[in-house]
């Protein structure tokens, strides 16, 4: 039983396929693209008959852009696999405006079809199905200009076409409308795939399941049973080596806007009718447009600074970073779903870097027991970790195991890495690169949704921005700024489980007391 197209969908079919990599020789070719697709190369879900080619303006040998794309493989991966790898790539070097630079792309795509062809005899061909998917590894700055000479020289009406892009899309509202109108009217929307690669995330994935395939969760997931929701992410880097780039966005566009909204959509959507792509994502825009924008006295805002001991460097110690960036680093936002299921409902999202630790949690506090049996009972909560290690636990209120009758608080706890020994949870990217093989959406960001998400953020982002809110200071490493335990609490009803609970096996003696 397999939700979407199932693992080898893409694999199954002997579709003739070319994988163009725009931006081949950036950072995020190197690190994510070539990485997750190797991974299915060697997982042999890569249909028989693939093509990669790496575009970029860089001049490169072919040996210099081998070494570029496997510069992110693992030390242990089989020498003759990455080899094999190899075989299927190549590089065209060509700028991002001129015609006859992207016409010879088109010619090599089509030397590169007509040769997988003859490799294989008529009958033993299964399918003539052809594939071209442009993956566009690049900035937003060429998004348009790239789009345009795709549709322009290389575009194959005969064939499929699918493009894939990346975040951001637009600044605000204002700016990602027009950007998805240029890029609308290159490209049918059943074309497109936004990646959030938080979507591609086991944990994420995992919400589904959790939800519609088990009657116990779905049952309380309601306001009746759920006080309040909180979605961290954290991070324990700075922005070391992308200030720059960071300061034009701010931590609410860089992570909130898209990762952990999508997780909220996610968590707060009703059932949808089906697990077709457009099912799925008609209940997460439903539930966005029910999302009121996000009120500046409903958000805590923070920057990081260097270290007393001097060892870890300030947000602004950067020196891409202008010496008066008021760019927060660090924020919480308490926003409210407005429809019959979550009203009353507070869902804090909070995100920082240059933090304690790293982690992604989605946690689901519920309502205090409803009968006085046992008074001052701490409250049940599911956790939900993304990472580092991903988990599902349940914090459950027991008997102090022994002759003792006091309770205590407990957990559920189902660790990926305890209960599935063998466990190789594949990077995010692999798993929405063979989405897109497959030609499935669900896990891409739909037109709609991201103008929806725009809505929610742009009059806050607008309000920071032109009132010049600064935000507060806290340490690199720290737990964030002053408040940040406490504004759960007082905006959200948030009840702390008591400081001596811990969330791994104990002795019975040391049970976390509530
Ligand atoms: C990216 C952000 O989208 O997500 C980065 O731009 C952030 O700032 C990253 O570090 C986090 O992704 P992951 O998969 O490492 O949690």
């Amino acid at each position: 039983m397999s939700f979407s197209g199932g693992l080898d969908e893409a694999a199954k079919h002997d579709v003739l396929t070319t994988i163009v990599v725009f931006g081949a020789s950036g950072d995020l070719a190197k690190k994510k693209t070539y990485p997750a697709l190797f991974h299915l190369f060697q997982q042999k879900l890569l249909p028989k008959r693939t093509r990669i080619i790496g575009y970029a303006r860089t001049q490169m040998t072919a040996d210099d852009f081998s070494k570029r794309v496997t510069s992110f493989f693992k030390p242990s991966d089989p020498a003759d696999e990455v080899a094999g790898f190899l075989e299927i790539c190549e590089y065209v070097s060509g700028k991002y405006d001129v015609d006859e630079d992207f016409q010879r792309l088109r010619e090599e795509i089509d030397t590169n079809e007509h040769a997988m062809n003859k490799r294989e005899s008529d009958e033993r061909r299964e399918s003539d199905e052809r594939v071209h998917i442009y993956y566009l590894a690049l900035p937003p700055s060429v998004f348009v200009s790239v789009g345009t000479q795709i549709k322009n020289n290389v575009y194959d009406g005969t064939c499929t076409n699918r493009v894939v892009i990346e975040k951001p899309f637009g600044h605000d509202l204002d700016s990602s409308r027009k950007l998805s109108q240029a890029i609308g009217g290159l490209f049918a929307e059943d074309e497109i795939y936004r990646i959030d690669h938080y979507l591609g995330k086991e944990m994420v994935k995992n919400i589904l399941a959790l939800r519609f395939a088990n009657v116990f969760y779905e049952a309380v997931w309601t306001r009746h049973y759920i006080s309040n929701v909180q979605i961290t992410f954290k991070e324990p880097f700075g922005t070391e080596g992308r200030g720059g780039y960071f300061d034009e966005f701010g931590i609410i566009r860089d992570v909130m806007q898209n990762h952990l909204l999508q997780v909220l959509s996610i968590v707060a959507m009703r059932q949808p009718k089906s697990l077709r792509s457009e099912d799925i994502r008609d209940c997460k825009t439903e539930v966005l447009r029910r999302i009121l924008p996000i009120q500046l006295e409903d958000t805590l805002l923070g920057q990081y600074v260097g270290t007393r001991d001097g060892s870890k460097p300030g947000y602004k110690d950067d020196d891409t970073v202008p010496k008066d960036s008021i760019t927060p680093t660090y924020a919480q936002c308490v926003l409210h779903v407005d429809n019959d299921r979550w009203r009353g409902v507070p869902w804090v999202i909070k995100a920082g870097k240059a933090l304690d630790e790293a982690k992604m949690v989605i946690r689901i506090q519920f309502k205090d027991m409803p009968n006085a049996l046992f008074p001052n009972l701490a409250r049940n909560e599911l956790v939900l970790q993304v990472s580092p290690k991903e988990s599902v636990s349940i914090k459950t209120i027991v008997k102090e195991p022994g002759l003792s009758t006091n309770l205590a608080m407990s957990e559920l706890d189902l660790s990926y890495h305890k209960r599935y020994q063998d466990l190789k949870i594949p990077d995010a990217y692999a798993t929405l690169i063979l989405d897109v093989l497959n030609g499935d959406h669900s896990n891409f960001v739909r037109s709609d949704e991201l103008d929806e998400a725009w809505r929610i953020f742009t009059p806050l982002l607008h309000q920071i921005e032109t009132e010049q809110i600064v935000p507060l200071p806290y340490e690199y490493g720290s737990r964030g700024p002053k408040g940040v335990d406490e504004f759960p609490t007082e905006r959200a009803g948030y009840k702390p489980t008591a400081k001596e609970y811990h969330w791994e096996p104990k002795s019975a003696a040391s049970a976390g007391k509530l």
